[in-house]
């Protein structure tokens, strides 16, 4: 038993002087000086020995455990200092340098415009809308006085959902403008009625000022005596706080479907103030001073009906235009191709 114990403590030493790190010193001292550790099994066979035997074994178990236990602390100081010391190494801070910046994002340049649109609006009593992505045939068109076989039509380059149709309202299309958001407002709200809806729109399109889906801002206003001024009024106010002090708009008689009178809306030339003339020759932005927008007019009685308002006691003006193409003509902007927008090449993104 002597020997064992004896062949036990020098294994154990050895063992202890290989340990390079605390955690290891743990399963170290559980091993060997635990309650089940091999040490104390061994000391069960104590009671199998004579009386003086067990004395004097006795006496070499206890100063091999306090041996044990004295080595275990020593070895455990000397980890513990290496390791303190390697700290302040591997954790230096030094407060003095230069802070790293943290990457802060920012809105996307047309989330930027259509938040700025609606505020602009917002502060005329315009509450913002958004209309559904995709619609049915009959608010896209037929609700805004287009019947199926309307030549009219051909203007929205429309795609159509592969989907079962609608038993009233026909076709399922990906909405193509947002002035189908003019009747869904009628038959959501009572008049009077202040509307800014801005959402997706979607057409077969792609060229340099032309992308398969843009965001486009519809206003609408409905109530008792509204007349045209009231629309030329709102639109001035849009000019001059989207484009700047100075600008101001013009209508130009036109036709649509959905308004009676209809415009086309020009807003004056932020490069030549207006005149269409720079240096000695032309202005090379405008060419006559204006630069267009999009469409206005006084909404159409059929307009009225589909949103179930007697056209008789109502009037009201509608206006609807493109969010990348009115943010593109910003002075200053010269964004050469509208697909730019949507690249999503943070080299032209960061920029805005
Ligand atoms: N929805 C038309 C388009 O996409 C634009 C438009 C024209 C909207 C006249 C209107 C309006 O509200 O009165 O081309």
């Amino acid at each position: 038993m002597k020997d064992r114990l004896e062949s036990l403590r020098e294994e154990a030493l050895s063992a202890l002087g290989k340990i390079g790190d605390l955690p290891s010193l743990g399963v170290w001292e559980t091993g060997f000086l635990g309650r089940k550790s091999r040490f104390n099994l061994l000391l069960k066979g104590l009671g199998n020995l004579s009386s003086e035997d067990r004395k004097t074994v006795g006496q070499q178990a206890n100063g091999i455990r306090d041996e044990l236990a004295a080595a275990l602390a020593n070895r455990r100081r000397e980890l513990s200092s290496v390791s303190l010391s390697g700290l302040s190494e591997t954790e230096r801070i030094d407060v003095s340098l230069p802070g790293i910046k943290p990457a802060t994002g920012h809105l996307h340049l047309v989330s930027q415009a259509i938040a700025e649109i609606g505020s602009i609006f917002g502060r005329i009593g315009f509450h913002r809308s958004v209309q559904p992505e995709v619609e049915w045939d009959w608010y896209a068109f037929e609700s805004l006085n287009m019947p199926s076989d309307h030549p009219a039509r051909d203007e929205w380059e429309t795609f159509f959902v592969d989907a079962p149709n609608h038993p009233k309202l026909g076709k399922m299309v990906l909405t193509p403008h947002t002035s189908s958001g003019q009747v869904r407002e009628m038959q959501r709200r009572k008049p009077p009625i202040r509307m800014i809806g801005i959402s997706k729109c979607y057409r077969r399109q792609m060229d340099v000022s032309h992308v398969p889906m843009f965001h486009q801002f519809e206003g609408l206003m409905v109530d008792r005596g509204v007349s045209v001024t009231h629309l030329k009024g709102v639109l001035d106010h849009f000019a001059r706080t989207f484009f700047g002090a100075g600008r101001k708009t013009r209508l130009r008689p036109f036709h649509f479907r959905f308004t009676e009178p209809s415009f086309e809306v020009d807003v004056s030339c932020g490069v030549c103030g207006g005149t269409g003339r720079l240096g000695d020759g032309k202005c090379r932005l405008c060419k006559d001073g204006w630069l267009e927008l999009g469409g206005a007019g006084m909404v159409h009685p059929n307009v009225f009906r589909s949103g179930g308002l007697d056209p008789e006691e109502w009037g009201g003006f509608a206006f609807g235009w493109g969010v990348e193409r009115t943010m593109m003509m910003r002075s200053g902007l010269n964004i050469p191709d509208i697909r730019d927008i949507y690249r999503n090449d943070r080299r032209f993104l960061e920029q805005f």
